[in-house]
């Protein structure tokens, strides 16, 4: 019994070295360049109708491109989140965006998305 719990609390110690290190490692993305490629998809973000526009589309496909680590992810997950508050998007259009698209993005274009939940 006692060997597990040291096991454990050295473990707890390596994931809290892990989280001390991983935002020293740079996000590559920034709000505002989440938010311009995304810039385009707002008409359809609002009216829910139709399909999203190529720029939109290739501006989805950039920004998944972009955001692979977790750290980009999280990142452009709040902004999107910031971003869609004042938006205030069509719920189904802001689901079905990166599927329509054809691009997998881990969390949906939503006010409610919860980032932590990411990685
Ligand atoms: C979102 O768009 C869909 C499809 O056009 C529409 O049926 C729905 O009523 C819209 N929802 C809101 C909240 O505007």
């Amino acid at each position: 019994m006692k060997s597990l719990s040291v096991g454990a609390s050295a473990m707890a110690t390596a994931l809290m070295l892990l989280l001390l290190l991983l935002p020293t490692s740079e996000a590559a993305i920034s709000c505002s360049t989440v938010v311009s490629d995304l810039t385009p998809c707002l008409s359809y973000l609002r009216s829910g109708s139709g399909k999203p526009s190529v720029s939109c589309c290739s501006g989805v496909k950039k920004l998944a491109a972009t955001a692979t680590s977790t750290a980009d992810l999280k990142t452009a997950c709040n902004c999107i989140k910031t971003a869609a508050k004042q938006v205030n998007p069509n719920a189904s259009a802001a689901q079905s965006l990166a599927g329509d698209c054809g691009v997998k993005l881990p969390f949906t274009v939503s006010t409610s998305t919860d980032c932590s939940k990411i990685g």
